[in-house]
């Protein structure tokens, strides 16, 4: 399974911050946004990732992420010269992608939740046809939203309705088999000239080829991309950070839990950060040293 995070936009929601950072990079409380969708591709266990940002921006990533062996995966990097939609991904991804299945992440989704790993991991594991993760929302108009039958089958999606059929929204996370390039290529581009992903859920859908996994109460899904959004998603972290003491979304911390990384790889990370409370907070986990205990996202 391979994972694509898709960071490009021009974040013009978030003007004037996103003029010359990319909205991807801005901080979510105490780590860079783009941390939050690529460790919960290294919990799903996935480890080949290529990023798609801007020309403009991608500098700042490999600065920031590099080749993403000091974490123990491989991260490559694309370009997106135009906002062609989410859908281009498949495309412009092809070659990493290969004969693998795989997963794309948006790079301003933050998921967080009791027993995500467990799930993450077991929808993640290669079959045919795709997952799409729903969660109830109190604004769907916004978002990719799908409508279930009587039996709570999936059974329609469209994308950012004025009269949304139900409250579930799509989140920015979707597991595809490897047949999603193909499809990727052969929709149209429609509203705003964009190849939408709606159109590919809809697509599998009509097979019978589309699971939507809904996400309950215990789960918390936040976008970042306007500064409302983006203030209350880093209010949440530092909630949960504060009052227990853990991080959430962090890199190395999943890696050393993940077994990708070793104790002695750890320490070395703590320590070129240890003048910010995140490399205090890796050598106070390397003493704890009860790796398996437990894997936070
Ligand atoms: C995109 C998708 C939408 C999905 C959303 C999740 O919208 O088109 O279907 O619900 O991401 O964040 P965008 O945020 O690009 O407007």
């Amino acid at each position: 399974m391979k994972g694509i995070i898709l960071a490009g936009g021009t974040g013009s929601r978030l003007y004037p911050i996103t003029r010359v950072v990319s909205k991807q990079l801005l901080p979510v409380y105490d780590k860079p946004m783009i941390y939050f969708p690529l460790t919960n591709l290294m919990l799903s266990g996935i480890r080949d990732i290529q990023i798609i940002t801007t020309k403009e921006h991608q500098q700042a990533f490999q600065t920031l992420l590099g080749n993403g062996h000091q974490w123990g995966i491989n991260i490559s990097w694309c370009v997106q010269d135009d906002p062609n939609g989410i859908a281009e991904a498949f495309i412009l991804s092809e070659d990493f992608i290969g004969d693998d299945h795989c997963t794309l992440a948006l790079g301003d989704n933050i998921l967080f939740g009791n027993g995500l790993v467990g799930l993450l991991q077991s929808v993640m594991k290669p079959k045919s046809g795709a997952t799409v993760f729903a969660y109830r929302v109190k604004d769907p108009e916004n978002y990719g939203v799908v409508s279930f039958d009587e039996k709570g089958i999936g059974i329609d999606i469209e994308e950012k309705p004025q009269h949304p059929k139900s409250n579930y929204a799509l989140i920015g996370l979707y597991c595809y088999d490897n047949s999603v390039v193909k499809i990727a290529r052969d929709i149209k581009p429609t509203l705003n000239n964009e190849k939408h992903i709606t159109d590919i859920n809809n697509h599998y859908l009509k097979q019978g080829n589309l699971h939507v996994q809904r996400l309950g109460r215990g789960y918390a899904w936040l976008d970042a991309g306007t500064v409302e959004s983006l203030h209350n998603a880093a209010a949440f972290v530092r909630s949960v950070e504060s009052r227990q003491g853990i991080k959430i979304a962090c890199p190395e911390e999943i890696s050393w839990r993940m077994g990708y990384i070793t104790s002695k790889d750890l320490n070395a990370l703590a320590k070129n950060l240890m003048s910010s409370g995140y490399g205090q907070y890796l050598q106070e986990i390397l003493l704890e040293n009860n790796k398996k205990y437990d894997i936070v996202n």
